[in-house]
């Protein structure tokens, strides 16, 4: 008999959305191959609900990649597994610092090193920054990207982005007379379980190249032109105010507190004008170089880092 293929989950969720996503993905693996899971535990806990100056007081130290740090990991670095899940989110267009201090940490060179890697994403919808920079983080530690599938909150855009803040800042995550419920919806982690049988196929047949292909066909990654726009301008302009903000002191200084808070008014105006006008734009660009925008898109989708 030969042995059962070896899956190792790296993953950390703040509220179980993305640990549910994950145990949906996988549940027809169960039998079919050992798991290994470790949640990664920052040494001090981002406490949910957040405050909201301590959220956006986050903002710096996750988009320069300076993380706060890890408990170290359960599992033995030179184990060997067959296949690495890393489950993470995005956090201000880039990954969520727990994830970031798990790509940074010498463990995590010595688990990656060689390894085929899914990356498993919950979400609200805007992850293709992070996305790019986990990549980065994968080819330095030598490991191959096989697959990504992301499952976002598919509410229009500002719709979701009311509803994220609400349950971020109260915790509050059902449904209103007005709005839907925060997060993914429902029938979309359900239906997340679909992406099981290429993954355990590709377990058996190590083609790891026809993967992602699959994966696609199944609608694992939907991506709209006009979020990529938006995402562009919105990096640029969280680097500018990271390095700003954080000339003033590290996470929680009081002396950086006022340029905190600027930069918090100016960002909920400039989403609420910036989404709308991103959209015409794209639809503009769309019109006018559609070409362009559409190998983006699938650029986006893929898992090649360019
Ligand atoms: C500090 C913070 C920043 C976030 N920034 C983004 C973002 O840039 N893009 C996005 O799509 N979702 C963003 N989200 C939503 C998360 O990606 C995630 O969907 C949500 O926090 C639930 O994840 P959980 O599994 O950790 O509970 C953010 C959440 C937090 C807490």
């Amino acid at each position: 008999m030969t042995e059962r293929p070896k899956i190792l989950v790296v993953y950390y969720s703040q509220t179980g959305q993305l640990k549910r996503i994950v145990d949906t993905v996988l549940g027809p693996l169960q039998d079919k191959a050992t798991i290994v899971y470790e949640e990664l535990k920052p040494v001090q806990p981002f406490v949910f609900p957040w405050k909201k100056q301590v959220f956006y007081d986050t903002m710096p130290e996750t988009v320069l990649g300076r993380p706060r740090a890890i408990a170290p990991l359960k599992v033995n670095p030179d184990e060997h597994f067959d296949l690495v899940i890393l489950a993470y989110q995005p956090w201000f267009l880039s990954p969520s610092q727990p994830t970031a201090a798990f790509l940074q940490s010498e463990s995590a060179a010595r688990l990656l090193k060689g390894k085929p890697v899914i990356t498993l994403m919950g979400c609200r919808n805007m992850w293709l920054n992070a996305q790019e920079r986990v990549k980065e983080y994968l080819q330095r530690a030598g490991a191959h990207l096989v697959g990504n599938i992301v499952l976002v909150d598919k509410s229009p855009n500002l719709v979701a982005l009311i509803t994220v803040l609400r349950w971020q800042f109260k915790g509050k995550k059902e449904a209103t007379v007005l709005l839907p419920p925060a997060g993914v919806q429902e029938k979309d982690i359900q239906e997340s379980v679909r992406f099981a049988a290429p993954i355990a196929k590709v377990l058996q047949d190590r083609q790891w190249d026809a993967l992602q292909p699959q994966l696609i066909e199944l609608g694992a990654v939907d991506l709209l032109p006009n979020l990529i726009l938006l995402e562009d301008r919105g990096i640029r302009a969280f680097r500018y105010w990271s390095k700003f903000i954080s000339a003033k002191g590290g996470p929680g200084a009081p002396e950086r507190q006022g340029r905190v808070s600027m930069y918090r008014g100016l960002l909920l105006i400039g989403i609420f004008v910036l989404s709308p006008l991103a959209k015409i734009t794209s639809v503009l660009k769309l019109a006018l170089n559609k070409r362009k925008l559409l190998e983006e898109v699938k650029y986006y989708k893929g898992i090649h880092l360019r």
